[in-house]
């Protein structure tokens, strides 16, 4: 770890990187790593991903047997709904088929190995679910034990998933934000890391989704649009995004949009006042329910590095992100959890008043498969009912179907 230093996020002070610390003893802010970019060759090789990586992970040889092949998402150009939006050079990013089902999968991989340079084979985290399934699978590739403290609001699906993995797990009523700062607290002096949403070392693994698009893409987008929860993985996409700005000397960065649902939306609402900080939301509810998050741990940040960047956070509707989840399935053949959809949501509604114009190339990150979360989803047809018949009246029907 010689060519990177760990600083906070806010006043920059310098932390050790022989030690745990993930928030900055003097602020209590997020921290981050920080590489010495001078030696990195200009332009960066994009088009040789390894290569890259190599050069800007903490972690450059990650051995091949504690891999489970994230990454390397697909980047998929929209048939239908790019048309009908008036943009048709829309794409995403299928997450849901990393190694778990969901974009935690990279950022996993160097949270753990962060664990090991440590010398600590235990590691929990704090979850809505994903991240619970993301740590689980990972720790028992590495054979670690994992204790999973998931919220409340994690459904059954993940919560089994969880369990197939070996982990520990313990559902905890009461706040996420309130639940990191305790497993901080409590992981502090004992042998145990945590591999929490915003941890440094994870950021460094996550903000590798936003190579991948550019390399994928070969340009620069010009707006992509993730959804928000701890903010986590907006902070990765930025870092990353800054980097290459500096590395392919490139003027523009993309227009970086935010999305929360509109039933628990406390930077979006920060962002919107004007305010330096994020307040905790009170009573959240909302389908998109892995964005659940009142009192964000990197909510502050998240306000500094949008602005820095210039880009925006908004807000959704649970109608709106339904809507749009369906639209992906039916249209896209993109089945996504609703938390993903809050991307596809917000462009309706940012093309609707002429923020993103009809030349753009846009990127929706689709950050979770369908599959994790049918809860919100109605069986289909949308009366939530599938007929049932006898085997005699399938001639009638697979006729009728033909003819339809
Ligand atoms: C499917 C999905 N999308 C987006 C997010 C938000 O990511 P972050 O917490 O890094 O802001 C989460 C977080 O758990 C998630 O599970
Ligand atoms: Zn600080």
């Amino acid at each position: 770890m010689g060519n990177l230093v760990l600083t906070c996020s806010l006043c920059g002070r310098p932390h050790p990187t022989s030690g745990k610390h993930q928030r900055c003893v003097a602020c209590g802010e997020p921290l981050a790593v920080k590489y010495d970019l001078r030696g990195v060759p200009r332009p960066l090789p994009l088009h040789n991903l390894h290569e890259v990586l190599n050069l800007l992970l903490p972690f450059p040889e990650i051995p091949d047997d504690l891999s489970l092949g994230e990454g390397r998402t697909p980047l998929v150009r929209s048939r239908t709904l790019g048309h009908r939006l008036g943009i048709p050079d829309l794409w995403f990013k299928v997450e849901g088929v990393n190694p778990t089902g969901s974009f935690k999968d990279r950022g996993t991989l160097t949270g753990i190995l962060r664990a090991k340079s440590l010398g600590l084979v235990r590691v929990g985290t704090v979850s809505t679910g994903n991240m619970g399934m993301s740590v689980a699978a990972y720790a028992s590739r590495f054979g670690y034990k994992c204790l999973v403290m998931a919220s409340v609001t994690a459904p059954e699906e993940k919560l089994i998933s969880i369990a197939a993995y070996g982990a520990e797990i313990v559902r905890v009523m009461g706040d996420y934000g309130d639940l990191y700062f305790e497993s901080l607290r409590l992981a502090k002096d004992l042998p145990l890391y945590m591999v929490n949403a915003d941890d440094p070392f994870r950021i460094e693994g996550q903000k590798v989704i936003a190579y991948e698009i550019i390399a994928q893409l070969r340009r620069w987008p010009d707006a992509i649009l993730v959804p928000v929860s701890s903010g986590g993985n907006i902070s990765a996409l930025i870092k990353a995004i800054e980097e290459m700005v500096t590395l392919l000397e490139h003027p523009h960065p993309p227009l970086i949009v935010g999305v929360q649902p509109r039933g628990c939306n406390p930077i979006t609402s920060a962002f919107k006042a004007g305010r330096e900080t994020v307040a905790r939301f009170d009573r959240p509810s909302t389908v998109a329910k892995a964005l659940v998050n009142p009192s964000p741990p990197s909510g502050n940040r998240v306000l500094r590095l949008i602005r820095r960047i210039g880009g925006m956070m908004v807000d959704v509707e649970d109608e709106d992100i339904l809507k749009a989840q369906r639209d992906l399935a039916h249209s896209e053949g993109l089945w996504v959890q609703p938390d993903s959809a809050t991307t596809v949501a917000a462009l309706h509604a940012l093309v609707r008043s002429g923020l993103i114009g009809d030349s753009a190339c846009v990127v929706c990150v689709l950050t979770g498969h369908g599959l994790k979360d049918l809860t919100a989803v109605p069986l289909p047809p949308s009366n939530g009912k599938i007929r049932e018949v006898d085997p005699h009246d399938l001639p009638s029907i697979v006729s009728e179907f033909c003819t339809s």
